[in-house]
C-alpha cells in the first residue's frame, strides 16, 4: 500500500541546505527512501558528497554558502524547480548577556536567520505549485536558558518568520518550523565526549521520554511537515517534551 507521505514525495524534488550532516541529512535518507529526487546543499562540498555517497537513491549535492547573497541567488537559479525546501542549516553561539560578544551574536543571526530567510527568497521564484518551505528554531525560544538567551532569541526570530511567510506566501507555499529539543548530532562534535555524553545524560534524564533525540526522529517530522496539505504557519515541538518538563 502506498502510504501518504510516497504519494506526497515520490519523484519530488526536496532540497535541503544543511543536508550534509544531523537532522537534514536523516531527511535527505527518509526522503530519498520515499522516492524524492533530494539536493542537499552546505558550505562543505566534500562533507556533502560523503554524505551523498551514505545515501540509498537519487540525491546529488549542490555547495552553497547562505551568508553569500550573491552566491544564494546563482545557487537557487541553478537548482531548477522546487517542490520542498527544507533548510536546517544554521551555526549556533553560546554565552551570557553580558559575556557573548557582538560579533558572535551577529555571526549567529545571519547563519540562522538572515542566511534562511535570504535563501527561501531566492528559491521562491523556483517553486511548483503545493510547495513546502521548512525552517528550524529550537526549544529556547520558549524555554530560555542562561547562557543561550541570543540562541532563544534567534530561534524566537524563525518561528514569528514562519508565520508571517505562511500569510504571506499563501497560494504559493506552506511554511512550518520545526522546533527540536537536544538531539545528538555531529552540532555537538567539537565538545569533548566525556562532556558532552553528560551533557546528553543530564538533559536527557530530565526530559519525559527521559533521553535525547536522534535525528531521524526529527526528520519524520519534516516529512510531515512536507507532505501535510493542511498544515501551514506551524511550528512542530519535537522535543521529547522539554517544554512541558518540570
Ligand atoms: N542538535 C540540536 O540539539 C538542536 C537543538 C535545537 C535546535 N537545533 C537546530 O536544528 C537545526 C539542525 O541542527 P543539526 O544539529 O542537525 O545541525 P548540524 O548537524 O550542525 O548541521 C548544520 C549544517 O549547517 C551547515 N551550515 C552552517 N552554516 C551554513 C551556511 N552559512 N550556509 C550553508 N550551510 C551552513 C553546516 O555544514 P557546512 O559546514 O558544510 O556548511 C552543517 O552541516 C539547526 O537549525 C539547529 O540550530 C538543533
Amino acid at each position: 500500500m502506498t502510504t501518504p507521505f510516497e504519494t506526497a514525495l515520490k519523484k519530488k524534488h526536496v532540497v535541503i541546505v544543511g543536508g550534509g550532516s544531523g537532522m537534514g541529512k536523516s531527511t535527505a535518507e527518509l526522503a530519498a527512501g520515499l522516492g524524492a529526487r533530494v539536493t542537499i546543499s552546505s558550505r562543505d562540498p566534500d562533507k556533502l558528497k560523503r554524505a551523498a555517497d551514505g545515501i540509498d537513491g537519487a540525491v546529488s549535492v549542490a555547495p552553497v554558502d547562505m551568508s553569500d547573497e550573491a552566491g544564494v541567488r546563482a545557487w537557487a537559479a541553478a537548482l531548477g524547480s522546487v517542490d520542498h525546501l527544507v533548510i536546517s542549516a544554521s551555526s549556533a553561539a553560546h554565552g551570557g548577556f553580558a559575556e557573548l560578544p557582538t560579533a558572535d551574536l551577529r555571526a549567529m543571526f545571519e547563519a540562522k536567520f538572515t542566511g534562511p530567510y535570504v535563501t527561501a527568497r531566492e528559491v521562491l521564484p523556483y517553486l511548483n505549485d503545493g510547495a513546502s518551505i521548512t525552517l528550524f528554531s529550537g526549544v529556547l525560544s520558549r524555554r530560555p536558558s542562561a547562557g543561550a538567551t541570543g540562541l532563544g532569541a534567534v530561534n524566537a526570530a524563525v518561528e514569528a518568520l514562519t508565520k508571517g511567510l505562511a500569510q504571506e506566501l499563501a497560494g504559493k507555499a506552506r511554511v512550518n518550523c520545526i522546533s527540536p529539543g537536544l538531539v545528538a548530532t555531529e552540532a555537538y562534535a567539537g565538545m569533548p565526549e566525556a562532556a558532552r555524553e553528560e551533557m546528553f545524560a543530564q538533559v536527557g534524564a530530565s526530559l519525559p521520554v527521559g533521553r535525547v533525540g536522534r535525528a531521524e526522529e526529527i526528520a519524520q517530522a519534516v516529512i510531515m511537515a512536507m507532505s501535510n496539505p493542511f498544515l501551514t504557519g506551524a511550528v512542530l515541538d519535537v522535543d521529547g517534551g522539554h517544554l512541558v518538563k518540570a
